[in-house]
């Protein structure tokens, strides 16, 4: 394969610019002309794309976001947004493209793959809700982020011996509320994929009151049935402790990623190129137990994922 693209696709999540960073440098190492897309398959099909050069990812590895735009495409998944797409390819020389996101961009990438522009995927999302990875490019940033918040509420929450509750990020996951919850201390940890009872949160709270305890944090994951601030209504009342909802929004998308962000990023990056230069498209790049796989992109989205109800047991035994 002699020509490349890149794009990031769907919600941004922090290391995507090293991921890009490392696709380009290894391509253009391994004598491949290089592509930057911006704005996701918006870009591909307006042939909004720029030549990349080893500089043009210079000064990016530290930075939030996606130096390349990312967008959500209405027009790609339909016959002619994808036609589009592979003429702008042809017409560009691209014989393949990796493409940043989740599990919406996949979809596009095999729809591409089978129309004969070959793409392989990175799994980049902060919601680590891939089936097929254990792990998502943004996932430890945004926990890091949303557990440093959740601590500066919890400093707020015991000066005045309140409840706070926190709304996390995840989308229809879990992943993130389960995880900072365990780190910042959580009473209780709410998520889509275990049911749960505010009879027995009020009544644990309250056991934990008369041995002394004076304030409470809650985390809840986004994608349970409630709203954030009818959890903090209904302890409120079933406690009498005074309770507070935070939503923390998109201050978890953002922000410079951390170490393990950059470096499975940068991993994940050069795999992709290995795959395309040896003229294998369709696939998605995962991690399991801490190695770098790939898998049919399709056999990818058929997956499921256990939620850890180990460590669910766990932040529920050894909170108070
Ligand atoms: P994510 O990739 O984060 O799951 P989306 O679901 O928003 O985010 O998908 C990102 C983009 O991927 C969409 O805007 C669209 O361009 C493309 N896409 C999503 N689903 C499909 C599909 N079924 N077929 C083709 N392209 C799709
Ligand atoms: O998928 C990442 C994510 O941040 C989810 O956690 C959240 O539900 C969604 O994207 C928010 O997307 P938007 O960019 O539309 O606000």
């Amino acid at each position: 394969m002699k020509t490349i693209g890149i794009l990031t696709s769907g919600g941004d999540a922090p290391g995507m610019n090293a991921a890009v960073r490392a696709v380009a440098r290894t391509a253009l190492n391994r004598g491949m002309e290089v592509y930057g897309i911006r704005r996701g398959y918006c870009g591909l099909i307006s042939g909004d794309v720029f030549k990349m050069e080893q500089r043009s990812v210079s000064g990016i590895i530290q930075r939030g976001g996606t130096c390349i735009y990312t967008a959500r495409c209405p027009e790609f998944r339909h016959e002619e947004g994808l036609q589009k797409a592979k003429a702008k390819c042809e017409e560009l020389g691209l014989e393949g493209i990796v493409v940043i996101g989740g599990d919406g961009s996949f979809r596009g990438a095999a729809d591409l793959s089978a129309r004969g522009i070959l793409c392989v995927g990175l799994p980049g999302t902060i919601d680590n809700d891939i089936s097929c990875t254990q792990y998502t490019i943004g996932y430890d940033t945004a926990m890091n982020t949303a557990r440093e918040m959740i601590d500066r509420i919890t400093d707020t929450a015991q000066s005045h011996d309140r409840c706070s509750v926190v709304e996390v990020m995840g989308r229809g996951a879990g992943y993130i509320a389960l995880n900072t919850g365990i780190s910042c201390g959580a009473t209780a940890v709410l998520v889509p994929e275990v049911e749960y009872n505010l009879d027995d949160i009020a009544k644990k709270m309250l056991q934990s009151k008369v041995l002394g305890k004076t304030h409470f944090v809650i985390v809840v994951s986004e994608g349970i049935k409630e709203s954030t601030e009818s959890i903090a209504t209904q302890i409120q009342e079933k406690t009498g402790i005074e309770s507070r909802a935070t939503i923390l929004g998109h201050v978890q998308r953002g922000g410079s990623p951390t170490v393990r962000d950059r470096v499975v990023a940068s991993q994940m990056g050069s795999y992709a190129v290995d795959l395309l230069e040896q003229g294998i498209g369709n696939r998605v790049v995962g991690m399991v137990d801490n190695k770098i796989v790939d898998f049919d992109i399709q056999e990818a989205l058929s997956m499921k994922k256990e939620f850890p109800m180990d460590l669910y047991n766990i932040a529920n035994e050894i909170s108070i």
